[in-house]
């Protein structure tokens, strides 16, 4: 597992019909696929997630539109704003994120290491903050 969050770009297949890109369990990243979502139709101002994950490790790409990914490792935030379908931001368990400035139709899609799980989510900041301090 890698710790810090990255973000990873993903393979270009240029052509004149149209662009492609793609990952690959092992390959672009660093985790085996358990599931993925998406989250659109966001209105406006609207903000997603809000967490962190004790175990589970994502790849959020803005497949449309853009976003910004805020991330907190409990000493410092980052905003990386994600507007190409070919990079993928690398997210760590252990990392409170959320999303903001979704543009209008936008595209989230989120690969995940782990199943859906709501055990495994930290929905309480002040928490996931003596989690850090008490590591
Ligand atoms: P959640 O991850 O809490 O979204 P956000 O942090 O943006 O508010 O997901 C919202 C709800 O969607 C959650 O309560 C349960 C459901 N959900 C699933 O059933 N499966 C999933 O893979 C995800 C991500 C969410």
């Amino acid at each position: 597992m890698i710790n810090d969050p990255r973000l990873i770009e993903l393979p270009k297949v240029l052509d004149q019909r149209g662009n492609l890109s793609f990952l690959q369990e092992g390959h672009q990243i660093p985790f085996e696929i358990e599931r993925v979502y998406w989250i659109y139709d966001v209105p406006g101002g609207e903000v997603r997630g809000g967490h962190s994950y004790h175990t589970n490790l994502e790849i959020i790409i803005a497949l449309s539109g853009s976003f910004d990914v805020v991330l907190d490792n409990g000493l410092k935030k980052e905003t990386y704003s994600l507007n190409r379908s070919y990079y993928g931001l690398y997210v760590p368990s252990g990392t409170w994120r959320h999303m903001e400035n979704f543009s209008t139709n936008s595209l989230g899609f989120i690969v995940a290491s782990t199943k859906y799980n709501e055990n495994d989510y930290e929905r309480d900041y002040e928490l996931f903050l003596k989690s850090k301090i008490n590591g």
